[in-house]
């Protein structure tokens, strides 16, 4: 099983409108809800290609109980650790063309909770092939935890991916995650902009302790640093030859779907990217943010270019 962890994990609610007026009160047409956070969302990419995985994380209040039970309903397992404070919501108000957000700021957990969570993934974590860390740290929570974490799973031989921002990503690869997934806006935070580009910019954060590293480059598809089956390091560029329109939000969480289903099965890096970008370009095409359409993805897989560098 490929064992999840949304640290804080939301309910994202999109309201759509006409047109969008500050100043204004406005009648909303439609109000869609969905368990959200970037944990959540890998795991319900991997469950729409029948990949068997376990959502688990923080969740509390009245919000955490809607996020549980909208995952229940999408057919997701979950293994959520309830805490006191009520989870986050998103609100994303689109008018169609375009999409204004408010992020609430979540809950605040304490050491007591942050424990019990601990205690948690050491159960499930013995049972995953691959465990995916994703997203932002809720107030309370160490901003070392990822790094506890990753040495948890480490110490149980079990694969890891990390797909965080700023200091809970830099304390993170200390612990030596297998892969890492940052953006260029996440490359340029950690590394800046060295000499040499992205490669220079993937050497450096190996340097900071991962093992391989995949950059997304949004439309431009993404750059993988990693170790092949020969044994040797590899650096692959894989892409779509145009780029697709549609709503990124929730692309590079299919990306890390994808990323962590290959480790699973042990697939070859070349198919593994051609999966990744092609279902990241899936969920581009989806309506719904956070989701994918899985026919695109069997659509766009034979058109994806793999170069090795
Ligand atoms: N317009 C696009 N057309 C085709 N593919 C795209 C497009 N935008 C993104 N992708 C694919 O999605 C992948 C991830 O996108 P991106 O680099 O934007 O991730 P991200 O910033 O981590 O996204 P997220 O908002 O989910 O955190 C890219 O590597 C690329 O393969
Ligand atoms: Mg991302």
């Amino acid at each position: 099983v490929i064992l999840t962890l949304t640290l804080n994990a939301a309910l994202d609610v999109t309201y759509a409108v006409r047109a969008l007026i500050p100043r204004t009160a406005h009648r909303v047409d439609d109000v869609a809800e969905r368990a959200g956070g970037k944990g959540v969302n890998v795991a319900r990419v991997l469950h729409a290609l029948d990949e068997p995985v376990l959502a688990a994380g923080l969740a509390g209040g009245t919000t955490g109980e809607r996020i549980r039970s909208l995952l229940t309903a999408d057919g997701v397992p979950e293994a959520m650790t309830p805490i006191a404070g009520e989870s986050r919501r998103t609100i994303s108000v689109s008018d169609g063309a375009d999409s204004t957000g408010f992020w609430e700021p979540g809950p605040v957990v304490s050491a007591a909770e942050w424990a019990r969570l601990l205690a948690a993934f050491r159960d499930h974590v013995g049972r995953a092939a691959v465990v995916v860390l994703a997203g932002s740290l809720p107030r309370g929570v160490p901003a070392g935890a990822y790094g506890e974490l990753l040495a948890v799973a480490r110490a149980t031989g079990v694969s890891t991916i990390l797909d965080a921002d700023g200091e809970p990503l830099r304390a993170g690869l200390a612990a030596g995650p297998d892969l890492v997934k940052p953006n260029l806006d996440e490359l340029d935070a950690l590394v800046g902009h060295p000499d040499g580009g992205v490669p220079a910019a993937i050497d450096a954060i190996r340097r900071l302790g991962a093992r391989d590293v995949v950059v997304s480059l949004g439309a431009d598809g993404m750059v993988a640093s990693a170790v092949g089956r020969d044994g040797a390091r590899h650096v692959w560029q894989a892409r779509l030859p145009d780029r697709l329109a549609g709503n990124p939000t929730g692309a590079g969480d299919a990306c890390v779907a994808a990323l962590a289903r290959g480790m699973a099965r042990g697939v070859a890096w070349p198919d593994r990217l051609r999966d990744a970008v092609a279902l990241s370009a899936a969920a581009v095409a989806a309506p719904v943010a956070g989701s994918v359409e899985v026919a695109e993805y069997h659509r766009l897989r034979p058109s994806v270019t793999i170069e090795e560098t």
